[in-house]
């Protein structure tokens, strides 16, 4: 039987009853599950492996988006966020994205880029061009030093040179380009700008300085689209209104950081979920809004001939499922499992999805009733968990709050206390 990711009423669900569905679909193990719920997540051991001076571990909240349809098949989406509205945002959007066939996503080849920076060139152009007539060398070093990743299809596969200007004068900047297949990369690429550094020093009669990846990962691309009807997100004027969000932060910079950021929430959710470089994904995001001179959104929307609203997404997206935290990390190696993502590259095109959605439900709520309403509701249930309620009180007490509009600890607890009080709750 096929699958689905739609879950009626999973977010009114306890959390061990999601946990149970979660665990199902995923075809996880009890330790796999576990691992979800933040138990036997990281061995005390763990830490210790991965970072210096570590004194333990730091927990974010894991949620699950559900509803994504991606290339018709469903997904049910970890993200790892402290941020209430973001998951149910999410979930919400690819609801209403079911009923136009979910999102569609592609990729480019998983390369990334390594650069080295050559001084002290006096003629630049020619350099260049002589660097360029050895590219066969200068990639077979490079490739000496991953025979694995070549075996399995990877591997150094071509060169770019660019003359840029600094304050000092020319630089020519060498771009080693590496299909790096599963892995996020940065230690293939690093090694290998490492390693044909003084070749190119020799061709060059230059001075190499840095030998480094760069995170503008602009040949690893992720791309989604989804079209969402008129009828399914409120009607023409909601699709108008989206649009019309699009088209400011399309128009300036101040709204399309924030514009941005929506999208991250999404994708940077997924990424620290699967153990993944989140601020190599931030990087890579925001200097590839940049990448003609001026910072414009990642997303574009516009209105279909039939009036239906369809939206698009295009970003760097370095992540990996081999090496790493993606596989140290237990949870992280769960939330891989439960996305049943084959490839980087589909990880990379789910994220890509989940940054459509997010951002197609924040423009929504923005550009309708605001998201004050929503966030108001996530977080007054915020307070009145962080005052102790019992669990049996909590709904009644946040609809009390809500009600007053006095969405307050000091309110929450007297609440709590009243309610405890009246149900002989000690
Ligand atoms: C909040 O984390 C994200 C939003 O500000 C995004 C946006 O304004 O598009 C709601």
């Amino acid at each position: 039987m096929e699958r689905t990711s739609r879950i009626e009423g999973f977010y009114k669900l306890g959390m061990a009853e999601r946990l149970r569905i979660v665990k199902e679909f995923g075809g996880l193990t009890d330790q796999e599950a576990m691992a979800l719920a933040g138990f036997g997540g990281m061995d005390p051991s763990i830490p210790d492996k991965m970072v210096e001076n570590a004194v333990g571990s730091f927990q974010l909240p894991l949620g699950i988006a559900t509803n994504f349809q991606i290339n018709g098949k469903d997904y049910l989406v970890p993200m790892a966020i402290e941020e209430p509205s973001v998951i149910a945002a999410a979930s919400n959007a690819a609801k209403m994205a079911r009923g136009k066939g979910g999102f569609h996503t592609s990729s480019t080849a998983p390369i990334m880029i390594g650069q080295i920076q050559l001084t002290n060139v006096k003629d630049p152009s020619r350099v260049k061009h002589v660097l360029l007539e050895r590219k066969n060398d200068i990639l077979s070093l490079a490739n000496q030093q991953d025979p694995m990743l070549v075996k399995l299809g990877g591997g150094a596969k071509d060169l770019e040179v660019r003359v840029i200007h600094t304050m000092k004068g020319h630089n020519v900047v060498v771009h080693l380009l590496v299909d790096v297949r599963d892995a996020m990369g940065a230690n293939a690429v690093n090694t290998m700008a490492e390693a044909v550094a003084p070749l190119v020093e020799e061709i060059s009669g230059g001075k190499v300085y840095l030998r480094i990846l760069s995170n503008l990962a602009s040949h690893r691309l992720s791309r989604a689209r989804a079209l969402w009807s008129k009828e399914a997100i409120g009607g023409e004027s909601v699709v108008d209104g989206v649009i019309e969000a699009y088209l400011f932060a399309e128009a300036d910079p101040y709204r399309c950081a924030t514009h941005n950021k929506g999208i991250m929430n999404g994708i940077d959710s997924v990424v620290v979920a699967t153990g993944n470089d989140w601020r190599a994904i931030e990087a890579g995001a925001h200097a590839y809004a940049a990448r003609s001179g001026l910072y414009k959104p990642l997303t574009t929307f516009e209105k279909t001939p039939e009036g239906d609203l369809a939206g698009t997404i295009e970003l760097p997206m370095a992540v990996g499922l081999v090496g790493g935290a993606t596989k140290v990390h237990p949870t992280a190696r769960a939330c891989v499992k439960l996305l049943g993502v084959k490839t980087a590259q589909e990880l990379g095109e789910v994220a890509a999805a989940v940054g459509l959605a997010q951002n197609f439900a924040a423009l929504r709520a923005l550009a309708t009733e605001g998201i004050q309403k929503g966030h108001m509701t996530l977080h007054a249930r915020n307070i009145v968990a962080s005052v102790g309620c019992p669990p049996e009180l909590i709904d009644e007490a946040t609809k009390i709050i809500i009600a007053e509009k006095k969405i307050r600890m000091d309110r929450a607890q007297e609440v709590v206390e009243e309610l405890k009080r009246e149900r002989g709750i000690t």
